[in-house]
């Protein structure tokens, strides 16, 4: 099976990184190939974007489409050194978020024009889609109480107002809905056992469907 891009959605507080460390454990014990990485903050670059991104400030305000160009290189950074290299090896690549989330968070969240996030989000990937993505769908609010019992400090974008956060979760939605075959929606209010129970049922599945290559895995 040739290398596939495997990226973990959701609103804040979703669960999707302890998702993705659950299934980068389990695919790791089945001797498949598999790294775990996010946007933004991938690469070394990336984590300075990272840090300019979500660190709250005081007297620095970052404009929308700022935020929105420094999302984008990000991205590119992080397909040329890491992503494309990892894919041609052939390796599972998990990502804590992609595009979806520009289109969510910029897009909805932000109200950027959409032609503008697609023509950047084209530019950022060349056009490099995800195989599959996993949105972890819980309500804006549970994943915001999480994160507030989990004692975190919340960031910059974090601390948003909640009708913020509810156009994110509109913009998941609106995804899924016209993306069923590559966006999944897993219910992320089950427990955190019954949810990675599911995605490793999707994977399954689509390893099955990907086992057609004579390198497939799980034979
Ligand atoms: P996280 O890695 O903890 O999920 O934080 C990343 C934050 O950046 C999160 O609030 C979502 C936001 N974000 C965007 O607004 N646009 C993007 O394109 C990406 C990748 C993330």
């Amino acid at each position: 099976m040739s290398g596939k891009l495997i990226v973990f959605e959701g609103v804040e507080g979703c669960g999707k990184t302890s998702q993705m460390q659950l299934c980068y454990e389990w695919l790791q014990s089945s001797n498949i190939p598999v790294i775990v990485t996010r946007q933004p903050g991938g690469t070394e670059l990336g984590l300075h974007l990272r840090r300019l991104l979500l660190e709250k400030t005081d007297n620095q305000k970052i404009s929308v489409r700022t935020e929105l160009l420094l999302y984008a290189a990000d991205r590119y950074q992080h397909i040329e050194q890491f992503i494309q290299p990892n894919l041609a090896a052939g390796k599972i690549i998990l990502c804590d978020r992609y595009i979806f989330s520009t289109i969510a968070y910029q897009g909805y969240g932000r109200s950027l024009d959409m032609d503008l996030i697609n023509q950047l989000n084209s530019i950022a990937t060349g056009g490099l889609a995800s195989d599959l993505t996993f949105w972890l769908d819980v309500d804006v609010e549970v994943g915001l109480n999480r994160k507030r019992g989990d004692g975190d400090k919340f960031d910059r974008i974090e601390q948003e107002k909640i009708d913020f956060h509810r156009r994110v979760q509109q913009g998941y939605t609106a995804l899924a809905t016209s993306n069923p075959d590559t966006i999944i929606r897993i219910d992320g209010n089950l427990t955190k056992q019954a949810v990675q129970q599911e995605i490793q049922q999707v994977l399954e599945d689509r390893f099955t469907l990907y086992r057609d290559n004579p390198c497939g895995y799980l034979e």
